[in-house]
């Protein structure tokens, strides 16, 4: 989708942004920080081209960037920006009972910062762009497999996605606010890791209890946020949809100043979640543990298949029944459920929408489909050579040498990098002397996995679940967003989950669904602004 440049800037409103700290200070906690000025924006107009490539002028109101903690720890990541459409190709809206599009631009669980966005899609994590430099890299990086596909896959993957959601929601007459998070690389002149685990969840936490908490205030229907993020955005969010309310999070809240309201969401958007963390290495084996590396070297497996087996024990213990009266899913039917399910489906889709010829020459070039009745079938070994090359050595999340990004989202104080499996732990190669993970890391562990939060069937959650993945993202396994689908759907939510065929980490390739799907789930009918 191609998008428009900004055109004209009018002032409005106008005068300093009282809560808008800057640099790391702490200040106290005071409510009158958090209260947000309906006055203090900027009128600005986007171009906004739609998904049939024709283009709209949105004329909207911008407050840039907000603190939304009283004690901010970092306010360059705990801040918000607001984007408010007031009209759209010259017809004015009225977006104060809108729904809110809450979308985070955090990728690879690393900071995402909004603090220096001029504008609608300003954010941006320390590796896509848009965030002040600063943020420690060197020892601080991820394993090679890791990093590579962290800084790449976001830069792209949570750019594009995101920033085509919120376009197009704008355009489409929501409010679109864009928070920014720590993540786990910043580290403080006392050599402390101040973004890893809890953080990033706490402060989109944080975020929506200063949205809820200025209701009336702040444009948009406070009840009717929708939240929305991409790989680890999309973890985030799909954990910021699961455990609304939950009480496990209220001592780091508390410690930021955070508002004193809800943090419950109305409904959530995930693209290629990676998250579960402390199941992924089991899960990734199980899908993709034969596949060979992109050198055409196999993972040790021996490795590949001690995690299967752990996977096939905690699958069993979810108790989970698949979509559409599958049955009970389990490591011996997962991958016909995934055909089945998902798959063949996704592929169908594709292949239907092709011209006679383009189809015909995609079925010549992959022989392993059958093409019938306007259906694609084809079995899990011959889907698995199609995708070819996995992206992670074994284990791909704790890796036994601490150097998986994941190991630096559980380090803690000022230990880079921590071992957060059990596993893991015992075949660490660092050195280590304790060969069990931290007394901290089990409760670490509950704050960052959405499934804990299906398992407790948190009253709270959000009851609206768009996930997407790619059929090809070999970031983490296909089972991770399909048994966030099938938890949610078992408590009775409503699930809308399909995987894109052929396409890699973190693509969107149906955002004018997702915004169409928005207006279903929350009742939004667009208004027409009443005459002032
Ligand atoms: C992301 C990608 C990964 O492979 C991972 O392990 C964590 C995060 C990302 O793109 O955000």
């Amino acid at each position: 989708m191609g998008i428009g440049a900004t055109a004209g800037v009018a002032a409005a409103g106008g005068f300093a942004l009282s809560a808008n700290a800057s640099g790391t200070s702490k200040s106290s906690a005071s409510s009158d920080a958090l209260v947000f000025d309906p006055d203090a924006y900027t009128k600005l107009t986007k171009t906004v081209t739609d998904t049939d490539g024709n283009d709209h002028s949105v004329v909207y109101h911008f407050w840039k960037a907000i603190t939304y903690v009283a004690s901010p720890v970092d306010a360059t990541y705990q801040s918000l920006i607001v984007s408010s459409p007031v009209e759209i190709d010259g017809t004015a809206v009225d977006a104060s009972n809108a729904p809110i599009l809450l979308a985070n631009s955090v990728g690879g669980y690393m900071p995402a910062s909004v603090a220096t966005a001029t504008e609608v899609g300003g954010g941006g994590s320390a590796m896509g762009g848009g965030a002040p430099s600063g943020a420690p890299t060197g020892s601080a990086a991820p394993s090679a497999s890791a990093s590579t596909s962290n800084a790449n896959g976001n830069t792209n993957a949570t750019g594009g996605a995101t920033s085509s959601n919120q376009l197009l929601a704008l355009a489409a007459g929501y409010v679109v606010i864009e928070p920014g998070a720590r993540g786990r690389t910043l580290k403080n002149s006392d050599g402390e890791y101040y973004g890893t685990a809890p953080a990033a969840i706490v402060d989109l936490k944080a975020a929506v209890r200063y949205i809820r908490s200025n209701k009336g205030r702040i444009p948009g229907n406070v009840e009717r946020i929708v939240s929305a993020g991409t790989s680890a955005g999309g973890a985030l969010s799909s954990l910021l949809g699961a455990s609304g309310d939950s009480k496990i999070y209220d001592k780091y809240l508390k410690e930021l100043g955070a508002a004193d309201a809800s943090d419950a969401i109305f409904a959530t958007g995930a693209w290629c979640p990676i998250t579960d963390l402390e199941h992924a290495d089991g899960a990734y084996e199980f899908n993709w543990g034969t596949n060979a590396l992109s050198t055409g070297k196999q993972v040790d497996q021996t490795v590949s298949k001690e995690l299967q087996s752990q996977f096939a024990e905690y699958q069993a213990a979810l108790k989970l029944r698949g979509l559409n009266g599958f049955g009970t899913l389990t490591a011996r039917n997962y991958d016909e459920y995934l055909v089945e399910q998902y798959l063949e489906p996704s592929a169908t889709k594709y292949l239907a929408a092709l011209s006679d010829s383009d189809r015909s020459t995609y079925l010549a070039a992959n022989t392993f489909i059958t093409w019938s009745g306007g259906k694609a079938t084809f079995t899990w070994a011959d889907f698995l050579t199609h995708v070819g090359a996995r992206k992670k050595d074994a284990p791909s999340f704790d890796a036994f040498d601490l150097s998986a990004g994941e190991n630096n989202e559980f380090g803690a104080d000022t230990t880079l990098a921590r071992h957060f499996t059990a596993y893991g732990a015992k075949n660490d190669t660092t050195g280590l002397t304790t060969k069990r993970v931290a007394s901290d890391i089990a409760e670490k562990l509950d704050l960052m996995n959405p499934m804990y939060h299906f398992a407790k069937k948190n009253p709270g959650r959000s009851k609206h679940w768009w996930i997407r993945l790619g059929t090809k993202d070999s970031d983490t396994s296909l089972t991770v967003s399909a048994n966030i689908a099938a938890a949610a759907s078992a408590l009775g939510d409503d699930v809308n989950h399909l995987y894109y065929w052929d396409e890699g980490h973190g693509s969107n390739i149906d955002p004018a669904d997702f915004i169409t799907w928005i207006a279903k789930v929350t009742g939004h009918t667009k208004r027409a602004a009443a005459a002032k």
